[in-house]
């Protein structure tokens, strides 16, 4: 039997059939996918640079970048470029055998984090597979100096680390863990920003601390000043490890490549996923120095699909091209300027973050009730006017956009937000109007 006469200009959208509008596939999405994710906002079929187009042929601005993931916006020339040649000279292979772009991908990064000699990286394919490698890797630190058994993991309050079984019983919300108990045990929560609660939580018996440097899936929190350094002594004092999830915060997102660069702290490991591959899956763990990077020994982990060739070199293109192309000073000055005129708009009452990791928590208008979900009704009123944002919470806008963004593109959102806030508040407020009346 032989695919190879299958002919190579049948384009794909013979595969995919087509459908007359968004609405229609929106309908056979209900139809045949699970609805763990709610019904799709739009259903996009295209993407160019920072701007997406639906199946109506509706262009968006996207200010969210796939939650922090286009780091190169869509379709970008080189890492399109990089991911078609590796995939037609080798797609996949086991981890039996090892290829060059993995190699020189682990070693791009432990360059680019500054991780100490000795430090080591393991590929994942999400975010979520990552903090699972360095869950299974604070259960390696499992006995302290007196002999006695290490079996607490501490994390934060409104932390988010994925949802597989590992990294949920990481998460904090309570929605997400309480359908899926009993979660892996040990996994305490402390107030987020509180140096004495962690303190507190952390002894002898503790195998790891988990800490995000800035909240994002709460709603763009940074840690306060000097936690990261206090939490640093804390678990270096109780011989526990300091892991920090750099899945959303990482690889450019804040301006430099992890979000504590600058903190002074040497982390035990750090995950990274989102911007890594530009848009392709690819998740990491890296431990920091020797000891830590001989924790988990041969056959303790493993994945499949973790690391091939084409995930690895989409992330080296990736990387490459923020490197080469001053892709950090635009985050820097684009989220900069972002973040003032933002502040500077009455609808607006805090703005959070760092370089293009941005929370926008809204002012109250008039005659919008306290319980109202203002912020989604923002983010319908945005894709309605052409903006792919997203509500973290009741109050606030996230942008997390592709670090590509430019001064222009950016203006046009805070320009159009006043017009957003205003539509949203005045459909919350007939809503209002019209429940009160019945
Ligand atoms: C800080 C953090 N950790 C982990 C995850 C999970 O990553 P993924 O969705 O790639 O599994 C996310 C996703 O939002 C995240 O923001």
């Amino acid at each position: 039997m032989t695919t190879e006469n299958l002919p190579q200009e049948r384009p794909l959208s013979e595969l995919v059939g087509s459908s007359p509008s968004g609405a229609a596939w929106l309908s056979r999405y209900s139809d045949s996918l699970m609805g763990v994710f709610g019904t799709p906002q739009r259903v996009l079929v295209r993407g160019q640079g920072c701007y997406v187009w639906d199946a109506d042929g509706k262009q968006y601005l996207d200010l969210l970048g796939g939650i922090a993931v286009n780091a190169l916006g869509h379709a970008h020339p080189f890492v399109t470029s990089v991911i078609s040649s590796q995939l037609s000279t080798l797609g996949h292979v086991s981890n039996f055998f090892t290829s060059p772009t993995q190699v020189a991908l682990a070693e791009k990064l432990l360059e680019i984090t500054g991780a100490p000699a000795g430090s080591k990286v393991f590929f994942a394919n999400s975010g979520t597979e990552a903090n699972e490698a360095a869950f299974k890797l604070a259960r390696r630190n499992s006995t302290n100096a007196a002999n006695g058994q290490r079996t607490k993991v501490v994390a934060l309050e409104g932390a988010f680390h994925g949802r597989t079984m590992g990294a949920l019983a990481l998460t904090a919300k309570k929605a997400y863990r309480e359908p899926f108990e009993p979660l892996p045990g040990g996994v305490v929560h402390v107030p987020f920003g509180d140096v004495d609660a962690l303190a507190a939580a952390v002894d002898d018996t503790t195998q790891a601390v988990f800490l995000e440097p800035i909240q994002g899936e709460a709603g763009v929190i940074p840690l306060p000043p000097g936690y990261l350094a206090a939490a640093r002594k804390i678990t270096h004092d109780a011989g526990a490890l300091l892991i920090v999830d750099e899945v959303q915060t990482g690889m450019g997102r804040t301006g430099a490549w992890l979000a504590i660069e600058g903190s002074g702290i040497v982390p035990d490991a750090v995950t990274l996923a989102k911007g890594l591959g530009g848009g392709f899956p690819i998740g990491a763990l890296i431990t920091f120095g020797a000891e830590n990077s001989e924790r988990l020994s041969a056959g303790q982990h493993g994945t499949t699909f973790g690391g091939n060739p084409v995930a690895t070199a989409a992330a080296l293109a990736t990387v490459h091209a923020i490197e080469t192309q001053g892709v950090l000073a635009n985050v820097r000055a684009v989220g900069e300027r972002l973040r003032e005129s933002l502040s500077a708009l009455p609808e607006v009452a805090e703005v959070r973050g760092r370089g293009l990791l941005i929370g926008v928590d809204l002012a109250l208008p008039a005659g919008v009730p306290e319980s109202a979900n203002l912020a989604g009704a923002v983010v319908n009123a945005a894709l309605e006017a052409g903006f792919i944002v997203n509500a973290p919470g009741p109050r606030t806008v996230r942008l997390a956009p592709p670090l590509i963004l430019t001064a222009e593109q950016a203006d046009t959102f805070v320009a159009a937000l006043p017009q957003l806030v205003a539509s949203a508040a005045a459909q919350l407020s007939a809503a209002t109007t019209e429940k009160e009346a019945k």
